[in-house]
């Protein structure tokens, strides 16, 4: 079974469906490393009680990307990491990682891509005044969410309400990113 790190910079819910689908017989993989640019992200209280291991490293503390990945990279090498899922990591990976990863790192985006990319994608469909948005699980490459799409999944705004569409669209998330995974690990 692939052992795969997940890359997260905030509340980690993603990561915690993983991990629970993982738990459940759901997903046939196995978490290794918790990986965040935050240290003090709530996703690592989600990672130290699911007993997976962290690494916080703040890019801020090195002196180029080059230098920041390369760190994570052998990190990543010693656990035998074989696949990078981004899970709410706010960052643009580089060519270390992605050289390091060919074909292996994926992302989940709030939005029906190529629509609203970066950050707020939820907030900008809602000023945009869209009916419709969603997520998107794609492949990773030097862009900001772009990259082969893997899967999408449609989720209808409901208007004037940011929270109510936020709930929605992570509750499509948890669903479709663990669903997305199997199908990869699974061919
Ligand atoms: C998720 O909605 C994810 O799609 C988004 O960050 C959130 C993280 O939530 N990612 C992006 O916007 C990537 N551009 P979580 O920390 O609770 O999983």
């Amino acid at each position: 079974i692939p052992k795969f790190a997940v890359f997260a910079s905030g509340s980690g819910s993603n990561f915690q469906a993983i991990h629970d689908a993982v738990k459940a017989g759901k997903l046939s993989g196995q978490a290794v490393l918790v990986v965040t640019d935050k240290p003090g992200a709530f996703v690592e209280e989600r990672a130290r009680i699911a007993g997976v291991e962290t690494f916080a490293i703040s890019p801020s503390t090195f002196s180029s990307k080059e230098l920041y990945e390369k760190e994570i990279l052998q990190k990543l090498v010693e656990l035998e990491v074989e696949w990078i899922v981004l899970a709410g990591y706010m960052r643009l990976i580089g060519n270390v990682l992605l050289e390091a990863y060919p074909s292996r790192i994926i992302n989940i985006h709030p939005s029906l891509l190529p629509s609203f990319p970066g950050k707020d994608a939820i907030g900008k469909a809602m000023v945009h005044g869209v009916k419709v948005t969603g997520v998107t699980v794609h492949y990773v490459d030097a862009g900001m969410d772009t990259g082969p799409i893997l899967a999408q999944q449609v989720v209808e705004v409901v208007a004037g309400d940011r929270e109510q569409t936020e709930e929605r669209i992570h509750a499509v998330e948890h669903e479709l990113y663990t669903k997305t995974l199997q199908q990869l690990w699974s061919r």
